[in-house]
């Protein structure tokens, strides 16, 4: 597979991209002088045939952006291109580069895996065979051939999303865009649609993923922009972004919850005025340190002085939990509830 970059190299390009959504009662046009901006300026810079994640709270426009790059929704300011085509000025040419998943799946419950697929490719001009024989290759593609037979109401959700994945590769698509593939889908599901995406990724595929999922980015993605109303707010590897926040962590879970002040003291004391953070329920105490490996060495062994038994004790790197509470200063909690439902 081609795959097409613009003259700067990048496979998705937004500059400065604003995007406003008409307030409500507001007259005339869509995206007119007023109304909220989704997209204050975004940028973002997406290298070929990486997954690179899009990661932001709830409302911090992820879904905007990616139909905005979709050519579904119209900017007002800023440049944007996909596959080397400018998303204003060629919808059509960039619409037919590209595959989208949306948040909700588009499967039609009816209908077998297959058929599903069939459709697709008809949907898509592809001629009666053609479409059976793509729908063949993107069953077993995505592991769902001993399935392609049994109507889409009796798959499990990973296997729904699997077979949503197949319908927006159809033409194969140079990009292609995945908002939320994982949501609401429990841990062997999720597992089941990163195994796909990699696979789709080692063919030649450029992604971009939105997720609110720090781990997806953090497993998935080589690259990531953290997008917050409407704005990247950063943009690097998953390790980098996690080496800004500083050094490890330490952490203690007591035993005996009666020991955990005193495993608070001791933490403390260690971490030199480093915050302390502790969940009484879990009994854990944890505190970012300098120097790791001395830190776990003179927590240990004080601890054990004073006769404090603990259930585990350990050095973590930072989080992208930690990396959002950095950068924002208000973690990934809702501080806008979307006014579609979640
Ligand atoms: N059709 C719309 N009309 C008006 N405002 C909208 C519309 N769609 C989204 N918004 C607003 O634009 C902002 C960005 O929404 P968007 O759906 O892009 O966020 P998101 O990051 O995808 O959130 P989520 O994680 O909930 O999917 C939010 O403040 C939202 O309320
Ligand atoms: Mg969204």
């Amino acid at each position: 597979m081609s795959v097409s970059v613009s003259a700067s190299g990048y496979a998705v390009l937004a500059e400065g991209v604003v995007k406003r959504y008409k307030e409500k009662g507001q007259k005339g046009k869509q995206g007119g002088d007023g109304g909220k901006r989704a997209l204050d300026g975004f940028d973002l810079a997406v290298r070929p045939g990486t997954v690179h994640g899009l990661l932001g709270p709830n409302g911090a426009g992820k879904t905007t952006a990616v139909r905005v790059l979709a050519t579904l929704l119209r900017y007002e300011a800023g440049r944007a291109e996909v596959a080397g085509l400018d998303v204003a000025r060629e919808p059509r040419r960039v619409r037919s580069r590209i595959g989208l998943t949306g948040q909700y799946a588009a499967v039609d419950e009816g209908l077998t895996g297959r058929q599903n697929l069939e459709m697709f490719g008809r949907l898509f001009h592809l001629g009666n065979r053609r479409a059976r024989q793509r729908a063949g290759e993107l069953l077993d593609r995505f592991d769902l051939t001993e399935a392609a037979d049994r109507a889409a109401t009796e798959y499990s959700g990973g296997m729904r999303r699997r077979l949503d994945l197949a319908s927006s590769m159809i033409l194969q698509p140079d990009v292609l865009f995945l908002d939320e593939p994982t949501t609401g889908l429990d841990p062997r599901g999720r597992g089941e649609v990163w195994e796909a995406v990699r696979a789709l990724v080692a063919g030649g595929t450029t992604v971009l993923l939105t997720t609110q999922y720090l781990e997806e980015a953090d497993r998935l993605a080589s690259h990531i922009t953290v997008i917050d109303r409407g704005r990247a707010i950063a943009d690097d590897t998953p390790d980098a972004l996690k080496n800004r926040v500083g050094g490890d962590r330490i952490e203690v879970v007591a035993a005996d919850p009666g020991d955990l002040d005193a495993v608070v003291k001791t933490v403390d004391r260690v971490a030199g005025g480093g915050l302390v953070v502790t969940d009484t329920p879990a009994r854990r105490v944890h505190a970012q340190v300098a120097d790791r490996v001395a830190a776990l060495t003179e927590v240990a062994r004080s601890l054990q002085d004073d006769g404090i038994a603990v259930e585990d004790i350990g050095l973590r790197r930072p989080s992208l939990d930690d990396v959002f509470l950095r950068l924002t200063g208000h973690g990934t909690e809702n501080h806008d509830a979307p006014e579609v439902a979640a």
